[in-house]
């Protein structure tokens, strides 16, 4: 059999007021897991979605093994054996069928106008094969709507395959997963590897992609900039060559007198999952809150944001006892969320990026009922060259933004609502390296405002970079809180784990 050779040449793709890729290229072949890496906004995303037939407005050619085909539809795509697996997994499933039928599906919509019917005990045995070839154990009758995340990524993936699949395109797969989860992640790529499947592979984080890929292609700013051997570069060149600059990967960390208690819990358990929360944070302080996922975090920070409800437990913000029934309150009190899913809560995707960053503080730019449109548009443009979200301008829809940078206007949203609590729940999922030096650099000004601020996120090395204490949850509850200073990965990572 001839080896699966790909090669995009001269890719060229224009949205209104942005060129996203000017003559990028791109070539892999199959058997190998090939690393796509550019900072938010590189045209990563839209390069994946011209291979597999997304788009039709693109210039340029693309060849396999020597010869040029004709990609302007999925269906071209999925013909020759490209398929792709979107960042988004939940939006692909349809969560009420059940995991042999959303595998299927493709299969049943195409058959469906030449059969009257349909064959389950076919469809749950195709499934059960593509799932054991994938070595991965779900149920194929479960609802989707039952499954995990990562088991969700496991469908898509056996849906892609269980199709002529040459070559498999994962659109940062990894950024809901937890480390165990990623794991089996890689150990099913490296399967599909060793059966000829060419694997392209998305991420933000380097330290997954020297261990999984065995090529590497960098772009910057829609355009190619280089392909190596991942056996022959190193973190800290990729990086240059990302952003065109080194980077100070050193977390800047603000040194904020601390002061009296600002925000504090008591008690707090709802029916779900939280058990018995006691947390505090002073005036200056940057909390941390780790801990796998899966540990209860977001549900503690959505409760905190009145966003869940809880069965018991008290809330004092400055002494005084308040009462947060709903984000509404919440938001009333000085009380700031960043959510983790941020196009399901995050942003308005509809709405263009200034009204998104202004909404949250609308009463700032409102006076006698008037809103005042200019302050709203010069702020949300200081925000944009803070954060260097990549939008042509303010009044670009959220939709057309990249996902990194839709998930800097749901970060940039709170950091002007002049609020005195804030809240971070994962706050750099999906985010560039040189974007988060940003977020960080900016959560260090509200601390030294005298804000403060709670910081969950399961990546271990950002809670010792920027927090000054830490609580460490396990299976919903605080199992230890420890100061930044004094602790290291391999504490955090014990307590993560259920360490007593
Ligand atoms: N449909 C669209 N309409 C307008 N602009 C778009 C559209 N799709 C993408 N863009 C723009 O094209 C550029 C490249 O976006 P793309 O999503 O490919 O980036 P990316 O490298 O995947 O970034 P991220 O790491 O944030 O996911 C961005 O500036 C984005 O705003
Ligand atoms: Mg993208």
């Amino acid at each position: 059999m001839q080896a699966f050779k790909i090669n995009m040449k001269d890719i060229s793709i224009e949205f209104p007021g942005v060129r996203a890729l000017k003559n990028a290229h791109f070539t892999t072949e199959g058997g190998r897991v090939h690393a796509l890496i550019g900072a938010n906004g590189a045209g990563k995303s839209t390069l994946m979605k011209v291979l597999s037939g997304a788009y039709d407005h693109w210039t340029g050619a693309i060849d396999i093994n020597n010869q040029e085909v004709e990609i302007h539809s999925t269906k071209d795509a999925k013909k020759l054996g490209i398929q792709i697996v979107y960042q988004e997994v939940d939006v692909a499933l349809i969560p009420y069928l059940s995991v042999a039928e959303n595998i299927l599906v493709d299969g049943m919509v195409n058959d469906m106008g030449k059969k009257q019917w349909i064959n389950w005990s076919y469809i749950n045995r195709r499934a059960k094969e593509v799932l054991t070839r994938l070595n991965v154990n779900i149920p194929v009758e479960k609802k989707v709507s039952e499954l995990s995340l990562a088991e969700k990524q496991m469908v898509l993936i056996a849906r892609a395959i269980q199709q002529k699949c040459s070559l498999l395109i994962l659109d940062e797969p990894t950024a809901p997963l937890s480390n165990k989860e990623t794991e089996e992640l890689f150990r099913v790529v490296n399967e599909l590897k060793s059966d000829q499947v060419g694997v392209i592979f998305i991420s933000h984080r380097l330290p997954e992609i020297f261990e999984i890929c065995d090529d590497i292609t960098i772009m910057r700013d829609g355009e190619f900039v280089t392909q190596k051997f991942i056996s022959e570069t190193n973190e800290k060149e990729v990086i240059e060559y990302m952003l065109g600059k080194s980077l100070d990967e050193s977390f800047p960390k603000t040194d904020v007198a601390i002061g009296d208690v600002a925000f504090e819990v008591k008690n707090l358990t709802d029916a779900h999952i939280l058990k018995d929360i006691n947390l505090h944070v002073n005036k200056g302080e940057i909390v941390g809150i780790a801990g796998l996922v899966g540990a209860g975090k977001t549900e503690l920070c959505k409760a905190l944001f009145g966003a869940e409800p809880v069965t018991g437990g008290e809330v004092y913000l400055h002494q005084e006892k308040i009462t947060i029934q709903h984000p509404y309150h919440a938001v009333e009190k000085g009380i700031a969320l960043v959510p983790e899913e941020r196009r399901k809560e995050g942003v308005l995707v509809h709405e263009p990026v200034y009204s998104n960053l202004t909404l949250s503080s609308l009463a700032n730019f409102t006076k006698n009922g008037f809103v005042n449109f200019k302050k709203e548009y010069e702020v949300s443009k200081t925000l944009i060259r803070d954060l260097g979200i990549k939008t042509p301008d303010e009044f670009q829809k959220v939709e057309y933004l990249s996902g990194g940078n839709q998930q800097k206007v749901a970060v940039g949203k709170w950091l002007i609502a002049d609020a005195e609590v804030y809240i971070f729940d994962e706050p750099t999922k999906g985010v560039d390296v040189g974007a988060k030096m940003d977020i960080f650099q900016l959560i260090g000004r509200l601390v030294s405002e005298g804000k403060c601020v709670v910081y969950a996120s399961c990546e271990t090395q950002e809670i010792l970079g920027i927090t000054d204490r830490v609580y460490v949850m396990y299976d919903g509850r605080i199992a230890k809180e420890l100061v930044t200073k004094q602790t290291s990965e391999d504490e955090i990572l014990y307590y993560s784990a259920g360490g007593q």
